[in-house]
Formats: C-alpha cells, structure tokens, sequence
C-alpha cells in the first residue's frame, strides 16, 4: 500500500519503518506524504493502535532528506518539500498516542529531525546522530535548529548544528536524548517491550500525559499545572479508572476500554 514505508499492525501497536534502504532511507516527499497519511490512519483509530514506533529498514533510521532531489529543485518546490518535513514532525508530536524511534543506525538531519519530535528514542549502540547540513551549505529545516537547542541547550546545539559532527548513542545519552542504549540490532525488540508496559496501562492516561507534558512545556508553570489539574480530575470519572482500582483491589489485570 506505501512505496516508501511499511506499517506493521500488532495487538494496539503500530510499527512505521522507513523503507528506502539503498538510500539509509533518505526522505523524499512520497516519503513525507506517505508517513502523514500513515499517521493520519493511525490517529483515526482504524488499526486500534496505542502506541506507535518508527524505525528504519536495513542500516539506518533516516539518513536524512533525499540529497538527489536537491539537483534540480526550484526554491519553490524545495520550499514546499520543507514545509510538508515540517508538518510531519508537528504531526509526530501532536498525534495523541505516544511515538517511540527505535534508532538502529544513522538518524541524520531530517532522520533527527524526526527522532526529535518523536516522545522517547531508544537507541543501538552503533546508531549516530547529527545534523550536518551545514556541509551541504543548508540548515537543518524540520526543526533541528529550534527543537535541539530547547533539549540539549543552545552550546551542544549550536557545536553540533555548525560543525556537522555525528554522535553515537553513549553521547546522545548523556545528552538525555536517548533513554535506552540496546545492543546493535535490538532497538526495535526494545523499543517493543517500552510498548508492552505503556500497553499494559490507561490510554486516556498516556494519551493526557503526552499532551500535558508537551503543551506544559509551551506554557508557564502555573497554567501547565492548572491543566493538569484539569487532566486529573478528567481521569478521575472514567470509567478506565474505576476499573484500575477494581482490578488493583482484586488483585488482577485491569481491561481498560479506553473510556
Ligand atoms: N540522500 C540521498 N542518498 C543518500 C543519502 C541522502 N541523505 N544518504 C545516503 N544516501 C545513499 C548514498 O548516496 C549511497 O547510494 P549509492 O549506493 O547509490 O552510492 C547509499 O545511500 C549508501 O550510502 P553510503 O554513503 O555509501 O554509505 P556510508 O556508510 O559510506 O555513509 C553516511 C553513510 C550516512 C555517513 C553518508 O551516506 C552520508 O553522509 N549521507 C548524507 C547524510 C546527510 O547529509 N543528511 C542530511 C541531508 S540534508
């Protein structure tokens, strides 16, 4: 159904791989459309999925926008394709379930890009990261230049972004970037067991926790923690919750509906 990705659908699990692998799965605009319409699928609930991983086919995650394409763009095209990457990261970050990239090899510009808009990177320790646009006499435009910054603070952004240096996992943990540092080949087998325990609890609960924690980091303390008071009390009447404390109480796994 997609040329230039693959969706898996396990029990409430979505699995995306980019699927260009004698390119390191460098991104194309198909490639942008076809991950959008993927993710719009998945947001509509037709695959039941709760969460979702990305991940990359053969030796890398995404070696970043497809550089062939540059050759003949017009400003106006190239602009456009910016805009469609950019939309794509605000789609990942927006979709309600939570998003996990298993990083199994390089995750490079926009391939970064992605990582960072996604909610939680595991990584092997082989994968590299970086941002080497800048090699090309380009920037970083799925924002790499805004997003890295915010996470590691301007000085690694700022050495990463005009150097064009590559990190491996070790240091993109160090960073807090990566939260899971795997064994070459097992991020997506990690990545998978995250899955299994996010799985095992409310979806309106996660699905909340990932709105609140992204809005409150655009928002001043006070008013990130009035929503989540609201949040809270939200939770408190579903019906989700009744049956946690049920199960809890009965010393059994809970069967949340998602209501
Ligand atoms: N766009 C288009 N093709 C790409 C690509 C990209 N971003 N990244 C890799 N490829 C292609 C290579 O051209 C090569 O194709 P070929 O076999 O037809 O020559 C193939 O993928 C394998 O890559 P190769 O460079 O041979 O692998 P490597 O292990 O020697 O190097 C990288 C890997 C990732 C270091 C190197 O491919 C690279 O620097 N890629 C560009 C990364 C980049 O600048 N991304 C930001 C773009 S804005």
């Amino acid at each position: 159904m997609y040329e230039t990705i693959r969706l898996e659908s396990h029990d409430r699990l979505a699995i995306v791989y980019f699927s260009r692998p004698d390119k390191l799965n460098a991104m194309n605009a198909t490639v942008f459309r076809e991950l959008s319409a993927c993710l719009r699928r998945i947001e509509s609930g037709e695959d039941l999925a709760e969460v979702v991983i990305l991940t990359g086919d053969g030796r890398a995650f995404v070696a970043g926008a497809d550089i062939d394409n540059y050759v003949t763009m017009t400003l106006a095209e190239f602009s456009a394709f910016q805009r469609l990457g950019r939309g794509v990261m605000e789609q990942i970050e927006r979709l309600p379930q939570p998003v996990i990239a298993a990083v199994n090899g390089y995750a490079l510009g926009g391939g970064f890009e992605i990582a960072l808009a996604c909610d939680v990177i595991i990584a092997a320790e082989n994968a590299k990261f970086g941002l080497p646009e800048a090699k090309l006499a380009l920037l970083p435009g799925g924002g790499g230049t805004q997003r890295l910054p915010r996470l590691v603070g301007p000085y690694v952004a700022k050495r990463l972004i005009f150097s064009g240096e590559l990190i491996d996992a070790r240091r993109a943990y160090e960073l807090k970037l990566v939260t899971e540092i795997t064994a070459p080949g097992e991020a997506l087998n990690a990545a998978m067991t995250l899955a299994e325990k996010i799985l095992a609890n409310g979806p309106l609960a996660v699905r909340l926790a990932k709105r609140l924690i992204n809005e409150g980091l655009e928002a001043s303390l006070a008013t990130a923690l009035s929503f989540e008071m609201d949040a809270t009390a939200h939770l408190f009447m579903s019906e989700d919750k009744a049956e946690g404390i049920q199960a809890f109480k009965d010393k059994r796994p809970p069967q949340f509906k998602g209501r």
